[in-house]
C-alpha cells in the first residue's frame, strides 16, 4: 500500500516538475512586485532571454512596447479577476514583433500572492487567415468605390461637352457659369480617375531595389522645409528583383509623403531593406522576400483608422483624399506583394513585402 502511494507521490512530483517544461504554451510567473519568478522553457524561447537572464526583472522592462499594463496586473492582484486578450501584437527592443493571446491569472505560492502569465502565439495558419480576411475587405471595397468612380464618370464626361457646347451660344458674362461647370467637373474627373487607380499593367525589368529608393529619397530631401532627418539603412547583398520602378516609387513615394505630412521638423524617416526568409504574402509561403521598410518617429496613426487604412477614402487629414495608401497598396499587389503598417505613438513603420523567391523554388 505505501508502495504504491510513494510511486503516486513520486508521479505527482513528476508531472508537477516535467509538465510546464513540456508545455508549448509559454507561462510567466510574477510575484506581488511584478517582477519575473518563473519562466519556462516555451516563455525562455518567446522572450529569447534564459530563466537566469530574466529572474527578477520587472515584467514591464522585458518588452519595448508592454502589451500589459501595470495597472491592469495591479488590479488582479487585488481582484483576482483574470482576464484574457486575444490577437496581442507584443514589440520586442530589436523591434520584432509577435502576435499572441494572453491569459492572466492570478496563484498564491507560499501564501504571497502571484500572477501566472500565460502566452499563446497566434499560429502561422490564424495570422494567415486574418491576413486574408482583410485582403477581402480591402478587395471588395477597392472594386467598390471602382464601381461607383466608373459610374460617375460616364456622365461627368457629358456634363463637361454639354456645357462646352452652352459656352458658344452664351455672352462673355455669362460664360463665367459655363466655366465653373467645365473648372469642377475636371476637378471631379481628376479625383474620380484617383479613385479608379493604377490602369496599366506593369512593365517589369530586373534591377537593384535601391534604385526607388534613392529616387524618392532625392525627390523629397530636394525640398526639404521640415529639415527632416533621412536615415538609409540599405542591404547591399540583396539580389536584383523584377519591378516596374515608376509604380514601386509612387508607391513609395505616397507613404513618404504621408509621413513628410504629418511628422514635426527635425523628425526622421528611415529606409531600411532587408531580405527575409520564410514569409507570407497575401496567405501564399514565400521562402525569400525583399523587406523595405519606411519609418518614422511620428505621432503615429489614429487608433480609429489603423483597421482600415489602406482601404480607400480613409483619411485623417485635412483636405487629405484617403487615396494614397490605397494606391500604394494597389501597386504592390501588383507586384504580388504586400504592404502592411504597425503604428504606435513615436513609431510608424511601413513594410513592403515583395517575393523573391516562391516556397516551391520558382523564381519571382
Ligand atoms: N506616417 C504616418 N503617420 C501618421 N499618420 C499617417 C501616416 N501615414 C498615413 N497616416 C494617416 O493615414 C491617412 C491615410 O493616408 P492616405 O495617404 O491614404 O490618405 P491622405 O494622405 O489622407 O490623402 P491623399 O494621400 O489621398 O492625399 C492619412 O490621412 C493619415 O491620417
Ligand atoms: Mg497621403
Amino acid at each position: 500500500m505505501s508502495s504504491i502511494s510513494n510511486r503516486d507521490r513520486q508521479l505527482k512530483l513528476s508531472y508537477q516538475q516535467k509538465l510546464p517544461n513540456q508545455m508549448v504554451t509559454a507561462l510567466v510567473v510574477l510575484d506581488s512586485q511584478l517582477t519575473i519568478k518563473y519562466v519556462n522553457p516555451a516563455a525562455e524561447a518567446l522572450l529569447v532571454k534564459s530563466f537566469n537572464k530574466l529572474y527578477d526583472l520587472p515584467i514591464t522592462t522585458v518588452f519595448y512596447n508592454s502589451p500589459i499594463k501595470k495597472e491592469r496586473l495591479e488590479q488582479l492582484l487585488t481582484s483576482g479577476q483574470e482576464f484574457s486578450d486575444s490577437d496581442v501584437t507584443i514589440e520586442f527592443f530589436d523591434h520584432s514583433r509577435i502576435t499572441v493571446e494572453i491569459t492572466a491569472s492570478s496563484v498564491e505560492f507560499s501564501k504571497q500572492p502571484h500572477i501566472i502569465l500565460e502566452f499563446k502565439q497566434i499560429d502561422q495558419q490564424k495570422q494567415m487567415s486574418i491576413e486574408a480576411f482583410q485582403h477581402q475587405q480591402w478587395e471588395s471595397s477597392r472594386d467598390l468605390i471602382r464601381g461607383l468612380a466608373h459610374e460617375i464618370k460616364n456622365p461627368l464626361g457629358g456634363l463637361r461637352g454639354a456645357a462646352q457646347l452652352l459656352s458658344k451660344e452664351l455672352t462673355q458674362e455669362q460664360q463665367e457659369y459655363t466655366e465653373m461647370i467645365i473648372e469642377q467637373a475636371d476637378r471631379l474627373t481628376n479625383l474620380v480617375d484617383k479613385l479608379l487607380g493604377p490602369n496599366q499593367l506593369p512593365q517589369m525589368a530586373k534591377q537593384n531595389i535601391h534604385i526607388v529608393l534613392e529616387k524618392v529619397f532625392k525627390l523629397i530631401n530636394f525640398n526639404n522645409p521640415k529639415n527632416i532627418k533621412f536615415i538609409r539603412d540599405y542591404d547591399p547583398s540583396i539580389p536584383e528583383i523584377s519591378f516596374d520602378q515608376d509604380k514601386l516609387q509612387q508607391a513609395v513615394l505616397n507613404i513618404v509623403n504621408n509621413a513628410v505630412q504629418i511628422i514635426d521638423e527635425g523628425c526622421k524617416i528611415t529606409l531600411k531593406t532587408r531580405a527575409a526568409s520564410n514569409k507570407t504574402i497575401n496567405g501564399r509561403r514565400v521562402k525569400l522576400c525583399v523587406q523595405i521598410s519606411i519609418i518614422d518617429n511620428g505621432p503615429g496613426i489614429p487608433k480609429k483608422i489603423q483597421d482600415t487604412l489602406f482601404y480607400p477614402m480613409v483619411s485623417a487629414r485635412d483636405n487629405g483624399t484617403g487615396l494614397g495608401l490605397s494606391i500604394s497598396q494597389t501597386l504592390v499587389q501588383q507586384h504580388k506583394g504586400k504592404l502592411s503598417c504597425y503604428s504606435r505613438p513615436g513609431h510608424t513603420e511601413f513594410l513592403i513585402l515583395l517575393p523573391l523567391q516562391e516556397e516551391n523554388n520558382n523564381e519571382c
